[in-house]
């Protein structure tokens, strides 16, 4: 199976979790955009679903499945994404797609979260892929100092804008051991809007593709 062929198997697999009457989270990314897909197929079941991003609201909206505000509903039931790099303890990397913000507001707004992936993924110590961090534009130079102090490598994502009009610095060469700390730390740099590492509130669930199916994983504390 090649890579998308397993992005689409988990995608629809996460389908079985998705219950009648229930507020869906929606991530971003190809992952998704497979499981948006197989959710079309449910639309009429759903109460609606909470959009991470322009890019998923877009596809959602082609197919027509009823999209309510993040501000008028009162939880989210289950909520489902993507994800750059995931540890044992279903702490992650997330924001290669840049929608870090919405995603971590969704994330702690939902009672479930299943990320989806294939196994590719799966890590021992997350950094191996650059950590995106989203930042106000006028302090992008503040932050990247700090951001060397902490031992990272700030690359600024040349031409993008996220949707809350910020700008994404992507950290390299972090070797994170302490997802938490590291986390907690980033966040009280000013300056800094969100950090894509997902640490506090990890996944619940993992559906990971393989080429001999799906494998569950459930988040050891
Ligand atoms: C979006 O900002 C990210 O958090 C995505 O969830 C992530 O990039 C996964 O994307 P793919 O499913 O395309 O690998």
């Amino acid at each position: 199976m090649t890579q998308d062929e397993l992005k689409k198997m988990v995608g629809w697999a996460v389908l079985e979790y998705i219950m009648p009457n229930t507020v869906v989270g929606v991530g971003t990314g190809s992952t998704v955009s497979h499981f948006i897909n197989g959710l079309a197929t449910r639309k009429h079941l759903i109460t609606g679903v909470v959009s991470s991003s322009s890019s998923s609201t877009y596809k959602l909206n082609e197919l027509s499945i009823p999209i309510l505000d993040s501000n008028y509903v009162n939880n989210i039931d289950i909520y489902i994404d993507g994800v750059d790099e995931l540890n044992p303890s279903l702490m992650m990397i997330k924001g290669g797609g840049g929608a870090l913000t919405q995603e971590k507001i969704i994330a702690a707004m939902a009672k479930q979260f299943i990320v989806i992936a294939d196994k590719s993924k799966l890590v021992n110590t997350l950094g191996g892929f650059p950590l995106p961090i989203e930042v106000i534009p006028m302090a992008r130079t503040y932050v990247s100092h700090q951001l060397i102090k902490l031992g990272g490598i700030p690359k600024y994502r040349k031409n993008v804008i996220t949707d809350n009009g910020n700008i994404i610095i992507d950290v390299q060469n972090l070797k994170i051991l302490d997802p938490i700390n590291l986390e907690n730390k980033i966040n009280t740099i000013p300056g800094v809007v969100t950090v894509g590492l997902f640490a506090n509130r990890p996944a619940d669930i993992a559906l990971l593709a393989t080429q001999y199916g799906v494998q569950k994983l459930i988040a050891i504390n």
